[in-house]
């Protein structure tokens, strides 16, 4: 593997971050979930359109990440409300940060997390917050390694499942 590039997506990304995003979405929940729940999800949350419209949100920044020039991770911040368990004077999310299969375990979403923290204190944010689901033990593992704690729980939903998240977050200095 070649090194892996960072860089923040722009409109014409649109289309490749929305196969991806479905793509690894899938690929991590699809066991887990029913097919139907699945397919509502995705339609409602990937398309080129809907990540056009994330990208172009000024709330929002979308980094993705690449090697040689095909995309194998991608991470989204969001600034704006956060859950009440969430206690900061500007709260920043991440909304998402998911890698491909082939590339877990080798240090592609630990360089994703620290892109997310600079640029979380780049936006002068305090606090960085996520929800990750209970059934998702890797990314729990990843989080806590990356200094996140538990901070609450918010319900979260696939489809027409009601799921619970665990409410994380980490102090930025
Ligand atoms: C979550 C994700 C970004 C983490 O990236 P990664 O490269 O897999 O992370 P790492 O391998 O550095 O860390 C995962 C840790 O979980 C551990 N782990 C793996 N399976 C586990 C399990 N079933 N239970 C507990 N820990 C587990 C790994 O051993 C590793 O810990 P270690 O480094 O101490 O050995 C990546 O797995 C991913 O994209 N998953 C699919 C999408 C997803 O779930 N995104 C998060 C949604 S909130």
């Amino acid at each position: 593997m070649s090194l892996p590039t960072m860089r923040r997506a722009e409109l014409p990304d649109a289309k490749q971050l929305a196969l991806l995003a479905e793509a690894t979405f899938r690929d991590t929940f699809a066991v887990m979930n029913t097919p139907e729940d699945m397919a509502l999800h995705c339609r409602t949350s990937y398309g080129e359109v809907i990540q056009a419209r994330e990208i172009a949100d000024p709330r929002m920044l979308t980094l993705i990440c690449e090697d040689g020039g095909k995309s194998i991770g991608f991470a989204q911040l969001r600034w704006g409300e956060a859950p009440s368990c969430v206690v900061a004077r500007a709260p920043g999310e991440i909304l998402r940060l998911y890698v491909a299969r082939d590339y877990h375990g080798r240090g592609v979403a630990h360089q994703l997390m620290r892109a997310c923290v600079h640029h979380m204190t780049e936006h002068s944010s305090d606090v960085v917050w996520l929800g990750v689901w209970e059934r998702n033990p890797r990314a729990i593992s990843f989080y806590k390694k990356s200094g996140f704690t538990e901070v609450g729980e918010h319900i979260f939903r696939v489809g027409s499942d009601p799921q619970r998240d665990i409410v994380m977050a980490r102090a930025l200095v």
